[in-house]
């Protein structure tokens, strides 16, 4: 079940998802970190920032709105205090980062350099969330316009190049064209994507016409993403052969991880599933490997990108030819 992702090799391909796991070991209450791929922490800020009003979570008819407006300790705060507990349950560690300003980017990326540049520890990979919806001013999102997103991809590639570790761009579905925003993410610096955070929403109560989350609006996760991922990363696989790319989006169980896989992800995450049964991403991973043995895929890299084979195999009535063409490990070039 090894994959991997860029130059991260990973025991397997399933991790959490940024912002469902806690800033640190948390989850280790219910399971072993150390079985998972990779721990990605909640987005973590130059500053400690207290996020939205309450209530923030509301369940929706096919997963969940979320407004927690990025809570976080700040990013000295999380290496004194939650990098040593993750460290010791033996975690493989993704640090997700946000900012408000280009320069929250830079600094954030310093802060964390500084403080790795002598050991990584258990840091494996840095994710940029440039695409969480729920701050102030929506329509400064960095992953809705290519200049935005290139310039905040370079200013924290900038500051964290003495760590040599990849960046994955996390990216929001609520653009007209996401392969124009990947373009610029990997362009800026990005050494891979992460595919999809939330999609705008909003719950209100019509009987005092107020919405429901502290914040206003929302975020919408959950299964009813989940179509939503699988686009967002076969086309970007299409359209970035090359490029690392981590699924996310309502993956609730082993096949959703392997329709992502299919799609183009090296690895996927798993989010709203973990607010439901704090083991679901351990279940994913079991019922993936279930699904791999029972379908005949000898690894992960052979499933990794199986929707582009077969696509090359279509005749020109659109049918499939082959049923698992070029189930070999390698990429439709
Ligand atoms: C939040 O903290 O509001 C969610 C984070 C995100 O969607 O990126």
């Amino acid at each position: 079940m090894t994959t991997r992702v860029g130059p991260v090799s990973l025991p397997n391909p399933v991790m959490t998802a940024s912002g469902t796991a806690g800033h640190g070991a948390e989850l280790g209450a219910y399971l072993d970190l150390s079985q998972l791929g990779a721990v990605v922490v909640k987005s973590l800020s130059v500053e400690p920032w207290a996020g939205n009003p309450a209530p923030r979570l509301l369940p929706a008819a096919a997963g969940m709105l979320n407004s927690v407006g990025l809570q976080n300790p700040g990013i000295d705060a999380w290496l004194a205090d939650d990098i040593p507990a993750l460290a010791s349950a033996g975690a493989r560690v993704v640090v997700s980062v946000w900012g408000r300003s280009v320069g929250d980017y830079a600094e954030v990326g310093r802060r964390l350099t500084t403080a790795l540049v002598r050991s990584r520890g258990p840091v494996v990979a840095l994710e940029a969330n440039i695409s969480c919806p729920n701050v102030e001013d929506r329509e400064r999102m960095f992953a809705h316009s290519t200049e935005a997103t290139s310039a905040a991809l370079s200013a924290l590639a900038g500051a964290v190049a003495p760590l040599g570790l990849p960046i994955w761009a996390k990216l929001s579905p609520n653009v007209t064209d996401l392969v124009a925003i990947a373009g610029a993410a990997l362009a800026g610096g990005a050494g891979g994507l992460t595919l999809v955070n939330t999609l705008m929403g909003l719950a209100i109560d019509p009987a005092s016409g107020l919405p429901r989350l502290g914040g206003g609006g929302g975020g919408l996760s959950g299964p009813a993403l989940h179509p939503i991922a699988v686009r967002a990363v076969y086309d970007c696989r299409q359209a970035f052969p090359s490029a690392s790319i981590v699924g996310v989006g309502g993956v609730s169980g082993g096949y959703d991880a392997a329709e992502l896989l299919s799609a183009g992800a090296d690895a996927v995450q798993v989010g709203t599933a973990s607010f439901v049964d704090p083991r679901a991403p351990l279940r994913v991973l079991a019922e993936l490997t279930e699904w791999c043995a029972a379908e005949g895929f000898g690894s992960v890299a052979e499933v990794v990108g199986t929707s582009h084979r077969r696509e090359a195999t279509r005749t020109p009535n659109g049918q499939n030819e082959v049923a698992r063409a070029g189930a070999a490990g390698k990429r439709a070039p």
